[in-house]
């Protein structure tokens, strides 16, 4: 397929798109980032508001100077353009952490504040960040895949009928980080209301995508928690958002205590404050807020379904490439009909996951990621790893631990970055067997061999 227009009119609207790095070779080229689930860089709208911001920057809640009002004004205005932008109820309240993963721990903390013995649905399909923090504070079950690797909703109602009113949450992502698929959300919200029990959603790889709305608490599709990240959504100044009823946050002890969270505190006593307030102990990160409602700002502007719809047609056409690259197996479907993100992950037939990263940096400067993407459970699934497997990799130091490659994009990557990825790619499929003997890391057959240690050196 040729695109007539191989380039991203979003391209000049985020920093470093042009910053070159240097190969193997000592030449210097464009860098090409495919590793924006992990994270995006900065649009340069955020910059600039930060730069242009910075001289009025004080402290927030905690003073009577004109900058300090300033900036407990804007902190404060940031939960309403947040609020907005997700269409979140009034009653809702908007939290602001430090990113997904810190949400998601401080949702767990609040909710496992009830005595009694609750369960949590999580899905086989999880980022480690909507699993484990579930695991020790209640009893957690699994919602099963499809063979294609994606949720089913049989294995999600089947196991709301079996608890029988004793799952208090059903905890799922919006869109997977390692296959992309974004999950039919506000159906499984229905199913999940029916049963009586509330939705969490992991909206990290979702939100940065595509347009969300949590919709109205009188609708049975109604999201009732949502997390996200601003260095996933080109602001990456350390701000995540929690986002619930009051009520969650009200009657329980916040997981981080101290000053900012409290009214009066004597040694005998402590006042609590009201949520928010209640769960931002410490000085608030102001700068953090200004940088993600300026990529809100930004993001609206351009229209989160354009951006989806665009970065629709790079998935495409890198996962039709990617499909016609002998050796490749690539670990989600495209049958056109699937809601995604614009992610994929893949396996190169003869080498290993770290290598195929390693070339595809030091020979383009081409930056993806491998491994298992903090999603372990659902790439052992994938990767269809038995017990025996997992536990050898989890008892033995060997650097040959199982995992793919991630192409991931953002909204300022191109079709002729995407044509640089595929030709490099057929070059290394072509000549597996150089590049495995030229990168030094020979395949271990026997994964059981735990006396075999490789050595993995740079060259
Ligand atoms: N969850 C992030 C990723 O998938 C870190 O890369």
């Amino acid at each position: 397929m040729i695109y007539r227009n191989p380039g991203s009119c979003f391209r000049n609207l985020v920093a470093g798109t042009e910053t070159k790095v240097p190969l193997a070779n000592g030449k210097y080229v464009t860098a090409i980032n495919f590793d924006n689930a992990a994270t995006t860089p900065p649009l340069c709208s955020v910059l600039r508001e930060i730069a242009q911001f910075a001289p009025m920057y004080a402290s927030v809640h905690r003073g009577k100077g004109y900058k300090s009002i300033v900036c407990s004004d804007l902190y404060e205005h940031g939960r309403e353009v947040v609020r907005e932008f997700v269409n979140a109820d009034k009653r809702d309240v908007v939290i602001f952490t430090k990113n997904t993963t810190e949400s998601i721990n401080m949702l767990a903390y609040a909710l496992a504040a009830d005595e009694k013995e609750q369960v949590v649905l999580s899905t086989d399909m999880e980022h480690l960040a909507n699993d484990m923090p579930w695991r020790d504070k209640f009893t957690v079950d699994y919602i099963a895949l499809t063979r294609s690797g994606r949720l089913s909703l049989k294995s999600l109602e089947s196991k709301l009928q079996a608890y029988e009113g004793k799952v208090k949450l059903v905890a799922v992502t919006g869109a997977s980080n390692v296959t992309g698929y974004i999950n039919p959300i506000h159906e499984i919200a229905r199913l999940v209301h029916t049963y009586g029990a509330r939705i969490f959603v992991d909206g990290a790889q979702w939100v940065p995508h595509t347009s969300v709305n949590m919709r109205p608490y009188d609708s049975a599709e109604h999201i009732d928690y949502l997390a996200f990240s601003g260095h996933k959504m080109y602001a990456p100044f350390g701000t995540g958002v929690l986002i619930g009823p009051k009520e969650t946050f009200a009657n329980t002890i916040p997981v981080y205590q101290g000053g900012g969270a409290v009214g009066l505190v004597s040694q005998q006593a402590i006042e609590w404050e009201a949520p928010p307030a209640k769960c931002e102990a410490g000085t608030p990160n102001m700068m953090g807020v200004l940088a993600l409602i300026t990529a809100i700002d930004t993001l609206s502007k351009l229209n989160l379904d354009d951006i989806h719809s665009y970065e629709q047609k790079l998935i495409d056409y890198a996962i039709g490439g990617l499909s016609t690259i002998p050796g490749i197996t690539l670990y989600s479907i495209r049958d056109g009909t699937e809601e995604r993100v614009s992610l994929v992950s893949f396996s190169l037939e003869g080498l290993h996951h770290s290598q195929v990263a390693e070339i595809l940096s030091r020979k383009a400067g081409i930056a993806v990621r491998n491994g298992l993407f903090c999603a372990h459970p659902y790439v052992e699934k994938l990767l269809r790893l038995s017990d025996e497997e997992i536990k050898y990799y989890q008892t033995h130091d060997d650097k040959s631990l199982p995992g793919l490659v991630r192409i991931s994009f953002g909204l300022y990557n191109t079709i002729r970055e995407i044509d640089i990825f595929l030709e490099l790619l057929t070059h290394i499929a072509r000549h597996h067997q150089f590049y495995a003997h030229k990168y030094g890391y020979v395949l271990e057959p026997n994964r059981s061999n735990g006396d075999k240690k490789e050595e993995y050196p740079y060259c």
